[in-house]
């Protein structure tokens, strides 16, 4: 099949390992690393946490997914403005949301390797402040790479009062 005709992900990237498995609510969602990914991130954001009855938490954290996968979306994305298939798979990006039903954890995982770095822009460079945000928003947040997962998960944790 040729490139572009079909998303395809190996099973491994639909159930991403570790991280928020032990928490007592929790949603995956996967998407193609397309610009598209983010609005459908956010909906869906808002639609879990409405239904979690976390609506306090809904701004914060659409505001968070939203800088989160679009990281995600752009690291997937080359020079030539598409995405970086691996063969025929298109790289693919994973929204989960966890809670114990106070916290919350946000993931965010894509399946290139390297590092997000807060930078700490001048005050007339534009960009570089979506890590700064996040960091603003929530209580501690980081990345990590998984065992068993070729790129990473960059995670925030917040909580409702
Ligand atoms: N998921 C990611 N994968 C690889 N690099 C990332 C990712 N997220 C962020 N980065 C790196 O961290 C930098 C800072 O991100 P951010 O604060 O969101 O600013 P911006 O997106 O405007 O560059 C990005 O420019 C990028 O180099
Ligand atoms: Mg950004």
């Amino acid at each position: 099949m040729g490139e572009g005709s079909v998303v395809t992900w190996p099973d491994a990237v639909a159930d991403p390992p570790g991280m928020s498995a032990p928490w007592p609510l929790s949603t995956s969602l996967v998407l193609g690393a397309l610009p598209g990914a983010t609005p459908s991130a956010r909906l869906h954001a808002r639609a879990v946490l409405t239904e979690w009855e976390l609506g306090d938490l809904v701004e914060a954290a659409e505001l968070i997914v939203s800088e989160l996968v679009t990281n995600a979306v752009r690291a997937s994305t080359g020079p030539d403005g598409r995405p970086r298939y691996d063969g025929a798979s298109m790289p693919v990006v994973v929204l989960r949301l966890a809670s114990d039903r106070i916290r919350l954890l946000i993931e965010v995982w894509d399946a290139i390797p390297g590092a997000p770095a807060a930078a700490h822009p001048g005050p007339d460079e534009e960009g570089g402040r979506g890590l700064m945000l996040v960091e603003a928003m929530c209580d501690r947040w980081h990345w990590q790479a998984v065992p068993g997962w070729a790129g990473k998960v960059v995670w925030a944790e917040l909580h409702s009062d």
